[in-house]
C-alpha cells in the first residue's frame, strides 16, 4: 500500500451546509486541468488501482459490490473485467468533473444525482471520502516529481467537493423514500371488501 495522505477522513464529511461547502480557487482548478493531461493517459490503470486499494484498506466496501463481495483474492480482481469497466466508469466522471470546473452549477447537478444513484447502489456516504484518498495514493506515482503538496490539497478539495454533493444527493433521496413510505402507511390502499 505505502501511500499515507491525510486530510479526507469521512468525519470531515459532517451535515452538508452552504458554509460547509470546499471551494477551489482558480489556481487549484488549472493545477486539477493541468495534471488530468498526464492522469488522462492511465485512467484505466488508475481505476483499478484505486478500487484494489479501497478493497484492501476498507475490506467492507467490496459488500457493496455484488459482483467482488465474495472474492477473497484481491489480486484476482487486478484483472477482473468488470472492475475495469467499473473504475473506468468513476474516472469518466472525474473526467467530466473537471471538465466542468469551470461550470460548478452544472458539476453540482450531475454529482448531487450520482449521490441519488448511490443510494440505490446501498453505497452510503460515509464511503465517498476513501475513494479520494486511495485516488491520490493511484495517481502520485504517475505524475512522479510533478506532484507537488499544492496539488495534492487541489485534489482533495476536490474529492471533498464532489463527497459533499453526493452526500446530498444520498440524503435527498433517503428522505423522498421515508416520506413516501410514510404516506403509504397514512393512506393505506383501499380495501375492497364490503361492509
Ligand atoms: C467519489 C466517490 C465515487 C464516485 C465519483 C463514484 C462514481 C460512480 C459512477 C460514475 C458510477 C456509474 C453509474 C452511475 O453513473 O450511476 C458508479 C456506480 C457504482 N458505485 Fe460509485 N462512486 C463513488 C464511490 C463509491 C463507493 C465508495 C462505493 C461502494 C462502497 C460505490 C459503489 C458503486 C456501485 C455498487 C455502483 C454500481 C455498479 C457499477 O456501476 O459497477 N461508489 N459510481
Amino acid at each position: 500500500m505505502g501511500c499515507a495522505i491525510s486530510g479526507l477522513a469521512p468525519k470531515t464529511l459532517g451535515e452538508t451546509t452552504e458554509e460547509d461547502v470546499a471551494h477551489l480557487n482558480e489556481k487549484q482548478i488549472q493545477m486539477i486541468k493541468e495534471s488530468w493531461k498526464v492522469i488522462q493517459e492511465d485512467i484505466a490503470k488508475v481505476g483499478i488501482i484505486m478500487f484494489v486499494r479501497l478493497f484492501e484498506t476498507h475490506p467492507e466496501c467490496k459488500d457493496v459490490f455484488f459482483l467482488f463481495r465474495d472474492v477473497e483474492d484481491l489480486e484476482m480482481l487486478r484483472t477482473s473485467r468488470e472492475l475495469r469497466s467499473h473504475g473506468l466508469r468513476v474516472m469518466s466522471f472525474i473526467e467530466k468533473s473537471v471538465a466542468r470546473l469551470d461550470q460548478l452549477e452544472r458539476l453540482d447537478v450531475l454529482a448531487v444525482e450520482l449521490g441519488r444513484s448511490h443510494y440505490h447502489y446501498n453505497a452510503p456516504p460515509k464511503y465517498y471520502s476513501y475513494v479520494g484518498a486511495e485516488f491520490i495514493c493511484a495517481v502520485q506515482p504517475i505524475l512522479k516529481e510533478r506532484w507537488t503538496p499544492e496539488l495534492e490539497e487541489a485534489w482533495k478539495t476536490l474529492f471533498l467537493y464532489l463527497s459533499r454533493l453526493m452526500q446530498q444527493g444520498y440524503q435527498d433521496e433517503t428522505s423522498r423514500h421515508h416520506h413516501e413510505a410514510a404516506s403509504r402507511k397514512e393512506r393505506p390502499e383501499k380495501r375492497n371488501t364490503p361492509r
